[in-house]
This record gives structure tokens, C-alpha cells and sequence, in this order.
């Protein structure tokens, strides 16, 4: 959340292998930045391989703008404009990305240079992603420690009992 709101930084990576948590801190990170730091947030999942149209599709919708079938073209068109045009700052969240790829070409998102208040939050396992996309900042999510993680398990298995972690031990 630092990042996102440093104004020098507009592009932010947070790296972690599968299961550490990306998707669930980003989901945390849009529900406290949005109404504060930032007036709109859009989650967005990106998964592999993408499906450009239809996360143009979210992204239409998700900025409440017309959702006839529209040709990509247009789609892309309508998404930028919008961007372009709104006074309020805006975080774009792109979860789950596997290859990096032109923000303007297939989503229609502008980059810092072209509008300065839409900010971008990507989530992948690959830190070569987030340095090919220009992240500013890279927020890398480490494996729990063994005892941590054993205390996540018994938490979520109702175990709290010492022998038992002797046993699974
Ligand atoms: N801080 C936490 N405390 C407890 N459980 C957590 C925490 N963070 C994540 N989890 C749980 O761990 C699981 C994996 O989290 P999440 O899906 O966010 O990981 P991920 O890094 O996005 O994984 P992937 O790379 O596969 O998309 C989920 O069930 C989530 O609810
Ligand atoms: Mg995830």
C-alpha cells in the first residue's frame, strides 16, 4: 500500500510463488485503498493465457461505461478515453499475470507519461514480469517460516495441540 501511494510510483509488482498469497493481500490491498487513496479500484484476472476481450469486457463493466458487443477496437478505444478523461485516481489491479504484454495495445490502460492517475498492482510468480513491465517497485512474498507455517496449518485443521506437532514434526 506504501508503494501504490508513493506518487512517484505507479507501477507495482508483487511476486510470490504459487500459494503465498498474492491474489488474497492484492484483494486486501483494493479494499483499503479504494474510497481513500484511490476513488475507483479495478480487480482484474488475468490468468493464463489471457483473454483480452473478455478483460476488456470487465474492464467496461467495471467502469460502469456501455456494454453493447462492441468490436475490440472500440472496446479498447472506450476503455482509454474513459481513463484518459477521469479527474479521480484510479487503480487497475491485474492478478495473475504469466507473460507481460502491452497495457495500451490490449487493455487500453495508459501509461504514467500519457495519464498520471491511474495506477497499475500486477501479481505473478515471475519477477522477470514484473522488471519487462516496468514495475517501479517489486514487492516480493516469502514462503512462511516452518513454525508459522505449521501454525497456519493447525489453525485452519482445528489442531492446537503440541503433541500433535510433535507428531507431524
Ligand atoms: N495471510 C494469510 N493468512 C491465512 N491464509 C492466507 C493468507 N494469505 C493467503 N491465505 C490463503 O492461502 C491460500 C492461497 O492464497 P492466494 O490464492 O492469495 O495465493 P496466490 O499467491 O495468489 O496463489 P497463486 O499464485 O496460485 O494464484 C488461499 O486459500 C488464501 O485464503
Ligand atoms: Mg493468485
Amino acid at each position: 500500500m506504501k508503494a501504490l501511494e508513493d506518487e512517484n510510483c505507479n507501477m507495482v509488482g508483487l511476486q510470490g510463488l504459487g500459494g503465498t498469497g498474492k491474489t488474497l493481500m492484492a484483494l486486501k490491498v483494493s479494499e483499503n485503498l479504494e474510497g481513500s487513496h484511490f476513488s475507483k479500484v479495478i480487480f482484474l484476472v488475468v490468468s493464463k493465457p489471457p483473454d483480452f476481450k473478455n478483460i476488456q469486457r470487465e474492464i467496461v463493466r467495471q467502469l460502469d461505461l456501455k456494454s453493447k458487443d462492441e468490436k475490440e477496437e472500440e472496446l479498447l478505444e472506450g476503455i482509454w478515453s474513459q481513463i484518459t478523461s477521469m479527474e479521480e485516481k484510479l487503480l487497475i489491479i491485474l492478478d495473475d499475470m504469466w507473460e507481460e504484454f502491452d497495457l495500451k495495445k490490449k487493455l487500453g490502460i495508459p501509461s504514467i507519461s500519457q495519464h498520471k492517475d491511474c495506477s497499475v498492482l500486477i501479481t505473478t510468480c515471475n519477477i522477470n514480469i514484473c522488471q519487462n513491465m516496468g514495475c517501479q517497485k517489486i514487492i516480493q512474498l516469502e514462503k512462511l517460516n516452518e513454525e508459522d507455517a505449521l501454525n497456519l496449518f493447525h489453525a485452519n485443521a482445528s489442531m492446537n495441540n503440541s503433541n500433535i506437532s510433535k507428531k507431524l514434526v
